[in-house]
């Protein structure tokens, strides 16, 4: 099967999106409506398609300059070890050139360590009041 890379967002089903990240116990708590609004407002976003399919998404946000900060890099379960984060994540890089760029895992060290990237201790971040509690996520 071709996998197609998208750098746009025209097409994304964000309720289909929604539910297969649950099936894949990869939800982070947005609705449907501020999947997309944290999609849209992202510098560089890569959609992975399998005909109408969306099986991958990635996104990055970045200053332009000398910052980014990688998000929401899944592969759909039923399309895992095919190269298909690979692939989003390449062509985000080629769009970033010269920049530090930075992520937060807990369980896919082996992916990013194929892609080039060295653990960095340590990181230090906080949730400003409660998870997603905030205008963006609510109302659908
Ligand atoms: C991590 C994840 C995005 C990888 O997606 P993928 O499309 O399967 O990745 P690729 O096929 O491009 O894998 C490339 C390489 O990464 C490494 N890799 C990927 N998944 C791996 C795993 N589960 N265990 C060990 N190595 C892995 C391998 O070296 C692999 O190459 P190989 O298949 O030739 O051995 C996917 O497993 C996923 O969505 N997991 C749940 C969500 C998640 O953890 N996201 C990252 C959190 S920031």
């Amino acid at each position: 099967v071709q996998i197609r890379i998208a750098r746009g967002l025209d097409g994304v089903d964000w309720g289909a999106v929604r539910a297969d990240l649950v099936a894949d116990a990869f939800d982070n708590g947005r609705t449907p409506s501020a999947l997309r609004r944290s999609f849209a407002a992202s510098q560089h976003v890569a959609i992975a398609w399998d005909d109408d399919l969306v099986v991958g998404t990635a996104r990055l946000l970045s200053d332009g300059v000398c910052n980014s900060y990688l998000v929401d890099v899944w592969t759909r379960s039923s399309h895992r070890r095919r190269g298909v984060a690979t692939a989003m994540l390449r062509d985000l890089m080629a769009r970033v050139p010269g920049q530090h760029v930075a992520l937060q895992t807990d369980d896919a060290q082996a992916f990013y360590a194929s892609l080039g990237f060295r653990r960095q201790p340590e990181m230090w971040s906080i949730v400003v009041g409660t998870w997603l509690d905030n205008d963006a996520n609510r109302g659908g």
